[in-house]
């Protein structure tokens, strides 16, 4: 069996100052320097990602941001591009969330866009999909996340990105999809990526996001297909961010 490093990803979403946001890095760096066994990465706003570099510059805390364009440069107002993300210090691009294809409209074409441009950039998408509540109780959330997945792969290279399956009715909500049924859905997202990719399916990580807290972490992160967490609120606190990342080791 092939093993994969977790990965343990905070995305701070709207929240945080600039000078909020580099207490919260310092703090995680003062707690996880030093750090193996876990690749780690915070997704703070967009006008904290150049400071919050700095703080983390040399430390194991990757830089990520919430969200791209799918176009580098042009006449694209209030846009920022794959390449001035790579500019500013990002390693992973969260693509896709369910926020911005709810709130903002965006679609499965914008979203094979923003993973296809994010690579050409030499970043990793970190690429979300996942049912809504009406979905789970039609019974259609494998046809809804494996069709994510085929429309978010399609043409672009399956073997160099990140996939989160965030269950749209888990976030945010305090509840979670119970250990087994998160793992039935990995199971099959990797199943659908071995498809495509063959063995290098192995060696992709496939995050659980959703309400993940310290609490339940490591009851989600012992299944064997669940690679790491996608965390909302619970990474806005030094304490209860580093202890979900001290249950992936
Ligand atoms: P949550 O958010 O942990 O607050 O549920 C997860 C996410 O939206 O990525």
């Amino acid at each position: 069996m092939t093993s994969r490093t977790p990965l343990i990803a905070g995305n701070w979403k709207l929240h945080n100052t600039i000078a909020q946001s580099v207490t919260l890095a310092t703090a995680l760096r003062a707690e996880l320097d030093g750090t193996s066994g876990v690749e780690i990465a915070v997704a703070p706003v967009a006008t904290a990602l150049h400071p919050v570099a700095s703080a983390l510059e040399g430390s194991p805390i990757a830089l990520a941001a919430q969200n791209t364009h799918w176009e580098s440069r042009g006449a694209f107002t209030g846009e920022l591009g794959p390449a001035l993300l790579a500019d500013v210090g990002c390693r992973y691009v969260i693509v896709g969330h369910s926020e911005r294809r709810q709130l903002f409209g965006e679609t499965e074409e914008g979203v094979r866009k923003k993973v296809r441009a994010v690579q050409a950039a030499g970043l990793v998408p970190i690429v979300c999909v996942g049912e809504t509540l009406a979905q789970r109780e039609e019974d259609a959330t494998l046809g809804i996340v494996l069709g994510q997945v085929d429309a978010a792969l399609a043409g672009n290279d399956a073997s160099r990105l990140v996939i989160a399956y965030e269950p749209v009715w888990a976030i945010g909500t305090g509840k979670t999809a119970s250990p087994a049924d998160a793992q039935a859905v990995h199971a099959a997202i990797r199943g659908r990526l071995s498809a495509v990719i063959g063995e290098l399916a192995q060696r992709l990580q496939i995050l659980y996001g959703g309400s993940v807290k310290a609490e339940n972490a490591r009851d989600l992160l012992s299944q064997p297909d669940i690679d790491g967490a996608l965390v909302g609120g619970a990474s806005l606190e030094a304490k209860s961010f580093t202890s979900i990342v001290r249950a992936a080791l």
